[in-house]
């Protein structure tokens, strides 16, 4: 089977909902047709700032998290990044072929910059998508499912594995991207403009897994429309209804024609306490089974050892003849 390799930070105790639509339910379908590697990138997390106990608690919480959702470790491969060393050390060389111009230009890292400032902004956080391109290539990864916003980290890793093969030799597979149509990107509830993420201003837009559900109805009750009160998709002229019929729509199964029909000639109030009802019926066994998982910590820990030690296995061949490759001794 071809290898897929995808991960998610740690930055928070729930996934949301852009998470699971745009990354985790993929995720879950491609398990049987790839060989799939699911990672929690707990050292991409250290470059915004943390607490190490928090961290410590976010990362089981999420790799619990994948496997409430369905990511099966016994079929796909499930670790945490810190434990397979190699993930530093190739994160190390493509660092020694990037470009500064070129990282320099990653939308992502200016945003984040402006976001901490000069002062709070760490040299991890610019070097990171180089950290990203190690994770994918030391798998020689065939497909890379992620959300629209990692596009262009995905063509640095691309652009970096042509590199290598061209400098030193063939050695990297150049990753192909699998990126969900547009329609499948979350967008914030109270600023459908922008992408349902964690590091909004404000946390009243994010659908977050493990919420209360009283808590996610209100905040979907709360979301923001527009003032003509007809239920259509249409991104730019009604971004708010849009994106409520696309989580609809994405989570149901139902095609968004079918839902313009279905609620054609009712209110906005009918759509999001339907909404509410659907996103519920989602996040409530993910919720129960992470609970479930988190009660049993020594089990979560064996599932992830095991699974670094399989991830561990292919990054330490390929990362070998990498040294090889660029005249290093064999690592021990
Ligand atoms: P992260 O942790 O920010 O997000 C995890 C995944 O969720 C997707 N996503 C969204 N999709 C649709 N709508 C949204 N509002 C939304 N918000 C987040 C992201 O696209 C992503 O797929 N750099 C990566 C993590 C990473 C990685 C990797 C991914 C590190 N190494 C190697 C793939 C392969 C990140 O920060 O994702």
């Amino acid at each position: 089977k071809p290898l897929l390799f995808s991960g998610m930070q740690p930055s928070s105790d729930s996934l949301h909902l852009g998470n699971y639509v745009g990354a985790l339910t993929n995720w879950v379908k491609m398990q049987d047709e790839f060989q799939a590697i699911y990672c929690v990138v707990n050292q991409h997390a250290i470059t915004t700032p943390f607490d190490p106990a928090d961290l410590a608690t976010r990362t089981r919480a999420t790799a619990a998290q994948y496997i409430a959702a369905g990511i099966d470790p016994e079929k796909s491969i499930l670790f945490v990044q810190s434990q397979v060393p190699a993930h530093a050390e190739l994160g190390w060389l493509m660092q020694c072929i990037t470009g500064f111009g070129e990282a320099s230009r990653m939308t992502q890292f200016k945003d984040k910059a402006q976001r901490h400032g000069t002062e709070g902004t760490n040299v991890g956080l610019f070097t990171y998508p180089m950290l990203m391109a190690a994770d994918i290539l030391l798998y020689n990864a065939a497909a890379v499912p992620v959300g629209e916003d990692q596009r262009q980290h995905l063509e640095l890793t691309r652009d970096l594995a042509n590199r290598f093969n061209s400098r030193f030799g063939e050695t990297f597979r150049v990753p192909e991207g699998f990126i969900p149509k547009e329609s499948a990107k979350v967008y914030d509830l109270q600023d459908p403009n922008s992408k349902m993420s964690k590091s909004a201003e404000s946390d009243a837009g994010l659908l977050r897994i493990m919420d209360d559900a009283k808590v996610t109805k209100k905040k979907i009750m709360r979301g923001v429309t527009d003032a003509d009160a007809e239920i259509r998709f249409d991104r730019e002229a009604k971004p708010g209804v849009s994106n409520l019929l696309t989580i609809y729509s994405v989570l149901s199964g139902q095609t968004i024609a079918s839902l313009e029909t279905e609620f054609a000639g009712r209110g906005y109030g009918d759509l999001k306490k339907e909404l509410a009802e659907v996103v519920e019926a989602t996040f409530t066994p993910i919720r129960e089974r992470t609970n479930e998982l988190l009660a049993d910590p020594a089990e979560l820990d064996r599932i992830l050892d095991r699974g670094a030690e399989r991830a561990g296995e292919i990054a330490e061949a390929t990362l070998a003849t990498v040294y090889e490759r660029i005249g290093f001794p064999r690592p021990l």
